[in-house]
């Protein structure tokens, strides 16, 4: 099977939506932020940091490359991941790329609250959001052979949507 990869805005529900699509595929699942954490002992928002943006945009190039190159794994990459082309090209090797869309208010209901995200420390997350979605939405629209709108999903629903629309893409 070729990889499926998650992409889409942080509270997108890559994650959650990942863990349960790769139990229903039988597939591995991987999501590159874990790895970055696993392999460097550190939590993202230490990464940003202790060493910057660019530091963690490098490891994230890195892994991205990596689990690109094998095979039957559902991907869950980080948000920003497919603004750098060489990202893109690489997860689009052996993989197909689902974006998985949600609306301003959604992605704000399910971002707040938690300090996980290091570009959401901000006084107006809110408005962060929007600013950044202004800029990506569009980069993920071009880059995604799937699309789906979350915003009125459950994790379930989403989940069977994305194997209908696989499905569709690789019959048989
Ligand atoms: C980022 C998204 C995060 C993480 C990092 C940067 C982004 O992942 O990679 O904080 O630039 O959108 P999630 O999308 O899983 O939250």
């Amino acid at each position: 099977m070729r990889n499926v990869v998650l992409i889409g805005f942080m509270g997108a529900g890559k994650t959650a939506v990942g863990k349960s699509l790769a139990q229903h595929l039988s597939s591995s699942f991987i999501d590159t932020d874990h790895l970055i954490e696993k392999r460097t002992g550190k939590q993202i928002k230490e990464i940003f940091a202790e060493q910057g943006e660019e530091a963690f945009r490098k490891l994230e190039t890195e892994t991205v490359k990596e689990v690109s190159e094998k095979e039957d794994q559902v991907i869950a990459v980080g948000g920003g991941a497919v603004l750098r082309e060489e990202n893109v090209q690489a997860l689009k090797k052996n993989g197909v790329l689902v974006y998985l869309k949600a609306d301003l208010a959604i992605l704000f209901e399910r971002t707040k609250g938690t300090q996980k995200r290091p570009l959401l420390e901000v006084p107006s997350p809110k408005e962060e959001i929007e600013r950044l979605l202004s800029i990506r939405e569009g980069v993920y629209q071009e880059v995604a052979d799937i699309i789906i709108d979350t915003s009125a999903l459950s994790v379930p629903e989403v989940v069977s949507e994305v194997e209908g629309e696989i499905g569709r893409e690789n019959p048989g």
